[in-house]
């Protein structure tokens, strides 16, 4: 296996996929524009969504790109060799160009040729079959056309072999791809379905030709699609013959930090080592979330929620080694310098990275320890080996635990947590509970339905509205999240609208709309995009070339889409709401009914 840098394999599968006729595209926001069903972009795929349902994307059929991503349903294996928070995935797409062989042979190419990696060491997993889909029998003879024996290719049901994105949406069967570690087989069912550690998972190709309805049934999608992602970290990991993720170059050098900086060492105690790591982990995905170009910040909502959970572990964990969980500011410092050249972003964020954590440091530092003892206090008086809801709601809006980390505590110690008692007292306390975090939480996909793409148009001539209402050129989009029922936007702007100025950009829109004007979309390279004066989105990075969508005269933006096709289909708009977001940021809820339509 050719031993490589995580900088060096980046650029060899880029550069082999692009040998291959495909394009490199930038990577997305961690945080999904206009998807109400996620809070993080997990995988590579779903900033292309709307491409995979059969929108025509500005760079062609073939796409290759590395893609930041957050998944925190893992959260409890990080720790272990291998599960991180946040991951950079490799991925290529095939929209509706090639399918299941050419994708298998390119992956296969790439990694006996690019990577070295002996044809013996490579498991595969393909579709068992059931009553959706046939047995991946294609798949399987191509593994084995191109040298991977029989018992090494293993047939797997949905539960393993199919990727969804959410409970909706494009979907299909998949071909993973491992790395036989050639540990002993666990047993006489050894196979890359258990977690024995003998196979390691590293690259997962989909093969995406059916969408999932509301009702659950597969109906076949427009175009067959290829979507394929592979774990940057685990790679590096692999091939260098690492025993985990955090000796290779990501992380190495942070590890011997921490060590340093709590005077123990690394590898030696096995649960000082999962610590050193879990604070390795959790700043360098607070560090991207913070620093990322719609960066987020510590909140008791959605991904703020998330965001805080990740660096209030970190104090503890901190604290637990010895180590001055003040140090975790220099800790994100050292991922900001190591990945800024590539994510240039962080470069860009970096005093809010490090200003944000200082301040969550210092908020939770305070409280951190009393808790702690409040804890291990009532513990004694536990009589039924459970802690109830209502000191773990105490723990949370007294001392700032998230209830994860109470729980977790908890266990250490061998008790349990009333979570339903939490959750009543917390519903007693507030009614804003954090039920849509968890909602979302469970993963989805980009909404591109009727109601969610005329909301869309909306927020597009809202912000024509309020420029022109306002007289203010430098009004910007700084967030939207939109919902089947609502659109909700975030703009730069310091005090409350007037309820005359609310009126006036709602009549603006309401005109609009009234004109049936025509919405024109047109891809065009970004210089000429600029040239135009297209209004670009706050915080998005742009591939060469690029759609924008014009509504006559009132708007013009570079934009993803989808759209209406004209302005009347909207109905009649109305403002809501409009509230502060955050200092200098106001948010305005609106919708639209689409009965008035003429
Ligand atoms: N979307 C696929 C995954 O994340 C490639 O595994």
């Amino acid at each position: 296996m050719k031993k490589m840098t995580s900088r060096e394999l980046r650029d060899s599968y880029l550069e082999f996929f692009k040998s291959k006729g495909h394009a490199v595209i930038p990577s997305a926001s961690l945080i999904p524009e206009n998807d109400p069903s996620v809070l993080f972009t997990t995988a590579g795929m779903h900033p292309l969504v709307p491409y995979l349902l059969g929108q025509k994307h500005p760079a062609g059929k073939r796409l290759c790109d590395v893609q930041k991503c957050v998944r925190t349903g893992d959260i409890d294996e990080v720790g272990d060799a291998t599960h991180c928070t946040f991951f950079e995935m490799l991925g290529n797409w095939s929209l509706g160009d090639y399918f299941r062989e050419e994708s298998i042979e390119f992956s296969f190419e790439f990694l006996t040729k690019v990577l070295e990696i002996p044809t013996e060491k490579i498991a595969v997993s393909v579709f068992a079959g059931d009553e959706d889909c046939e047995r991946d029998e294609i798949a399987a003879k191509k593994w084995n056309e191109l040298g991977i024996a029989k018992d090494k290719i293993f047939y797997l049901p949905k539960e393993n072999n199919w990727w969804y994105a959410g409970p909706t949406g494009p979907c299909g069967s998949d071909t993973e791809i491992f790395i036989d570690t050639g540990k002993e087989p666990c047993g006489e069912d050894c196979s890359p379905a258990c977690d024995c550690g003998k196979y390691v998972e590293i690259w997962n190709n989909v093969f995406m030709q059916f969408n999932r309805d509301k009702e659950g049934n597969f109906q076949p999608l427009a175009q067959k699609n290829v979507d394929t992602g592979m774990g940057l970290e685990r790679t590096i990991c692999m091939l260098n013959g690492y025993q985990s993720v955090y000796e290779t170059d990501l992380f190495a050098d942070v590890i011997a930090k921490i060590s340093s900086l709590c005077g123990k060492e690394y590898g030696k105690g096995e649960e000082e080592t999962r610590a050193m790591r879990i604070i390795a982990d959790h700043m360098r995905t607070a560090t991207f979330m913070i620093g990322d170009e719609k960066g987020i910040v510590p909140s008791n909502v959605d991904q703020g929620y998330v965001l805080r959970r990740l660096l209030r572990r970190s104090v503890r964990f901190a604290r637990q080694l010895g180590m001055d969980s003040k140090e975790l500011v220099t800790i994100a410092e050292m991922f900001i310098d190591k990945y800024c050249d590539i994510y240039t972003e962080l470069a860009d964020n970096r005093d809010k990275v490090l200003t944000e954590i200082a301040k969550e440091e210092e908020k939770f530092g305070k409280t951190l320890e009393n808790g702690i003892k409040e804890i291990e206090k009532v513990l004694k008086f536990v009589q039924n080996g459970m802690l109830n809801g209502k000191t773990a709601f105490r723990l949370y809006d007294t001392y700032g635990f998230p209830i994860e980390m109470t729980q977790e505590i908890c266990k250490e110690k061998g008790f349990g947590v009333d979570i339903e008692g939490y959750h009543n007292a917390f519903a007693e306390h507030q009614k804003k509970s954090q039920a849509g975090a968890e909602q979302k939480f469970k993963g989805g996909l980009a909404d591109s339905g009727e109601q969610t793409t005329y909301l869309h148009t909306a927020t597009h001539l809202m912000l024509a509205g309020l420029k022109k209402v306002l007289g203010r050129d430098d009004i910007e989009q700084k967030g939207s999240n939109i919902t089947a029922e609502r659109l909700r936007f975030d703009f730069n702007f310091e005090r409350p609208l007037t309820e005359e100025e609310k009126k006036g950009v709602e009549k603006f829109v309401n005109d609009a709309i009234a004109r049936d004007i025509p919405v024109v979309c047109e891809e065009m390279p970004i210089e000429k995009a600029r040239e135009i004066n297209a209004v670009g989105v706050f915080g998005s990075r742009y591939g060469e070339v690029v759609k924008v969508y014009t509504i006559g005269d009132v708007d013009c933006q570079i934009c993803g889409g989808p759209h209406a096709e004209r302005t009347g289909l909207l109905g009649e708009f109305k403002i809501v709401k409009e509230q502060s977001s955050s200092a200098g940021i106001r948010r305005i809820k609106a919708v639209i009914d689409t009965t008035k339509a003429k």
